[in-house]
């Protein structure tokens, strides 16, 4: 038996591991995952192109196809999502848990109107009768700002462009007011405003329904101005977590000082993460010991030798790194 890791009534991720079998081998997309969300919690996962985000949030979802394989533990509200038979987790899926595709297109059903798509949610986990479920849909059209919306009901995802794809998405997730949402780039095809619009909605959602949010973004102005807490992700790895001040204003990792780069220190302008000197590695030949070390000005002979694990740096636990030389990271200089 696995040890079960104490309840605390929101989301708690152990150890959770996908591989996908490819024709080069075995390449692990996440590996020994570990983060809780505690309700009401906002999350942001951050970390390079490839870096295992969407598997991350797939694995969560049970999302995973052959050649995939996930394992670990997905604990939500004390019952694990992983050992879930598929009929209990259909009920979970799309009701208490939703989450917004990086690629709505994919995501979107092709072949059914979004106002079919928004009720076939409603159907399934509430109890709204057809007029009410009407009223919700539109009123999540207007919430995600899409015009004309009692048109754009009857109208199928290809005459949807972009942007309004994404807002959909957007509305079908939060259909029936989701307990944990998982968000991989919800805004990124928006425009300034409604990218706005639709944080602050994600937040009220927060505070009303002590809504949990994972939400992956490449903008860390966005993850300073939403998320509480933030973990940063590399090769399939979490590398760094802690609050958002806390990895904003000292990262202790030097991959997390490199993404970091030289962001305005108040976090209220938007910039992207840096790209880092170096190539991301294969995930199907990752190098030994540490796997940032090819790309670090900190390695040691150490780090080529044995992988640092995620550990605690600092009393409260809050505060986690996986880096042997993480109190020199600290006290580096900030870098231009
Ligand atoms: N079905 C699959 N088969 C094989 N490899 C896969 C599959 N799905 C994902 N991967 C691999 O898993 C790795 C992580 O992918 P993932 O989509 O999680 O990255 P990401 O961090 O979300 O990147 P991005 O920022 O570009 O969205 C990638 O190398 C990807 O090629
Ligand atoms: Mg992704």
């Amino acid at each position: 038996m696995m040890d079960v890791p104490s309840e605390n009534g929101g989301l708690i991720v152990r150890g959770l591991t996908t591989t996908f079998d490819t024709s080069r081998g075995q390449a692990i997309a996440a590996a020994d995952v570990d983060f809780d969300v505690a309700p009401g919690e906002v999350v942001g996962l951050v970390g390079e192109s490839g870096s295992g985000k969407s598997v991350t949030l797939r694995s969560i979802m049970r999302l995973i196809r052959e050649p995939g394989h996930v394992s670990g533990r997905v604990e939500w509200r004390g019952r694990d999502l992983v050992a879930m038979p598929a009929e209990e987790l259909r009920k979970v899926r799309g009701g208490e848990i939703a989450m917004i595709f990086q690629e709505p297109m994919t995501a979107l059903n092709p072949v059914l109107p979004i106002g079919m798509q928004i009720e076939e949610n409603l159907v399934a986990h509430t109890t709204l009768n057809a007029r009410e479920r009407k009223a919700r849909a539109l009123e999540l059209m207007n919430i995600v700002g899409i015009p004309a919306a009692e048109r754009r009901l009857q109208e199928y995802p290809h005459q949807f462009s972009g942007g309004m794809r994404q807002r959909a998405m957007i509305a079908i997730a939060l259909a029936c007011s989701p307990k944990l949402l998982l968000a991989d780039e919800p805004t990124t095809a928006l425009d300034v405003t409604i990218q706005d619009q639709i944080l602050k909605l994600l937040l009220d959602l927060r505070d009303r329904l002590s809504m949990s949010v994972v939400l992956v973004t490449h903008d860390l102005g966005v993850v300073a101005a939403t998320c509480d807490r933030m973990a940063v992700m590399y090769a399939g790895r979490i590398v760094e977590t802690g609050t958002v001040v806390d990895v904003f204003s000292k990262p202790r990792h030097p991959y997390t000082r490199g993404l970091l780069g030289s962001v305005p220190r108040s976090g209220a302008s938007r910039s992207v993460l840096q790209s880092i000197e170096g190539t991301p590695p294969s995930l199907t030949n990752l190098p030994a010991g540490c796997a940032f070390h090819p790309r670090c000005k900190f390695a040691t002979e150490h780090c080529l030798r044995e992988r640092p694990p995620l550990e605690a740096v600092v009393a409260s636990g809050e505060r986690m790194v996986a880096c042997f030389h993480h109190e020199l990271v600290a006290a580096a200089e900030a870098i231009i």
